[in-house]
């Protein structure tokens, strides 16, 4: 009978997704992890974890929401903080165009909306810094608005379940494309929020991008893969090298006889990582081994960063390094409380200079 075989395809498709939507909420209820942003629905906080969410991992972003939201409970007080201090509190999360971004539309609402964050994914989408992944999980999950977050936890999951290989370049916005539509055709319709993180949750710790867990996978029996999908090899790493100043000296002061050491503000004008603090540039990347105290590798994008660090007295500092900004002798008990580099913490750590932040009480 012609048009029979789409009519019977649709109902097994919809039978498909209602197993689907049930399968996976089951098993978010019970197997969920219990993060800090999953035990309230306050959308501040849950705009304050998506946001750090990005391209930083779980643990970490597990303890440093703390802290931040113990210091900014509120809209308020985040917009009515400063800069710096916002920036301090994102240390080690980097990507700090995040940071700013957050402040800068936590201004705007409490300025502009009379405090009141917008409801829905659309009116979210006008602040800065929220795009269209970050509008849909927090309308979704803190106001319930039927819309579909698409990560790329939730493409690789998608793709696997169709049996969809990864894109080139060529088919790329043709298959998110198709991704997006199956997204809004699966999403439950009375739970959003929490289908969206179940997806999210089932790529973050089953449908791993190496090895996936398909044995335990509440929906392995409607995967079209069962497995590892074809993707597109990732970019090659490129290598830079890189040399930096630890400077150490006793602090000058009547009261503060401590240690310092010197920082130096990167220029307002950058493009990459503005107004954070870092140890000065030195003009040779080659350190004799007499004056090299550490070696490291630190990753920013595609780029691995060789990084030599040399002890510098403070008499021979100007001499060798580059002077790119203000520069400032930082009692190190201080340090910590300021807006640094990921490299310039992670050298400041290793060298025991660095007390770590204090962290918030754990919420129960
Ligand atoms: N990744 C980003 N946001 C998430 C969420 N709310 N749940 C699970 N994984 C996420």
């Amino acid at each position: 009978m012609p048009g029979a075989e789409p009519i019977a395809r649709q109902r097994r498709e919809s039978a498909k997704t209602v197993r689907l939507r049930h399968q996976l909420l089951q098993w978010y209820a019970l197997s969920k992890r219990d993060l800090p942003w999953r035990r309230n629905a306050d959308p501040y906080s849950i705009w304050v974890s998506e946001i750090m969410l990005q391209q930083t991992r779980v643990a970490v972003v597990v303890d440093r929401y703390q802290t931040f939201l113990a210091r900014f409970p509120t809209l308020v007080s985040l917009a009515e903080a400063p800069e710096q201090d916002v920036l301090a509190l994102w240390s080690g999360l980097g990507y700090y165009r995040r940071a700013r971004m957050l402040h800068k539309a936590a201004k705007f609402v409490v300025q502009q909306l009379d405090g009141l964050l917008p409801t829905k994914a659309e009116a979210l989408r006008t602040l800065p810094g929220i795009g269209a992944y970050t509008a849909a999980a927090i309308a979704s999950i803190a106001y319930g608005e039927v819309v579909a977050v698409v990560d790329g936890n939730v493409e690789r999951v998608l793709c696997r379940l169709e049996g969809w290989a990864a894109g080139n370049r060529v088919g790329e916005t043709a298959l998110k494309r198709k991704i997006d539509e199956l997204a809004a055709q699966l999403i439950h319709p009375v739970h959003p929020g929490d289908f969206n993180q179940a997806l999210m949750e089932l790529g973050a710790t089953v449908c791993l991008p190496r090895n996936p867990m398909c044995l335990v996978c509440p929906v392995a029996t409607d995967c079209e893969t069962q497995g590892e999908h074809k993707t597109v090899p990732r970019p090659r790493m490129q290598s830079r090298e890189v040399a930096h100043a630890l400077s150490v000296r006793t602090g000058r002061r009547p009261n503060r006889s401590g240690l310092e050491v010197l920082l130096e503000q990167r220029p307002a004008s950058l493009t990459v990582m503005p107004g954070l603090w870092e140890l000065p540039a030195l003009k040779n990347t080659i350190v004799a081994q007499k004056d090299l105290l550490m070696t490291l590798r630190h990753a920013i994008m595609q780029v691995n960063y060789y990084v030599r660090i040399r002890n510098v007295h403070e008499d021979a500092v100007e001499a060798i390094t580059v002077a790119a900004g203000e520069r400032r002798w930082v009692p190190v008990n201080e340090v910590a409380a300021m807006a640094l580099t990921g490299l310039a913490r992670k050298v400041l750590t290793r060298a025991h200079l660095l007390a770590a932040i204090p962290r918030a009480p754990i919420a129960q």
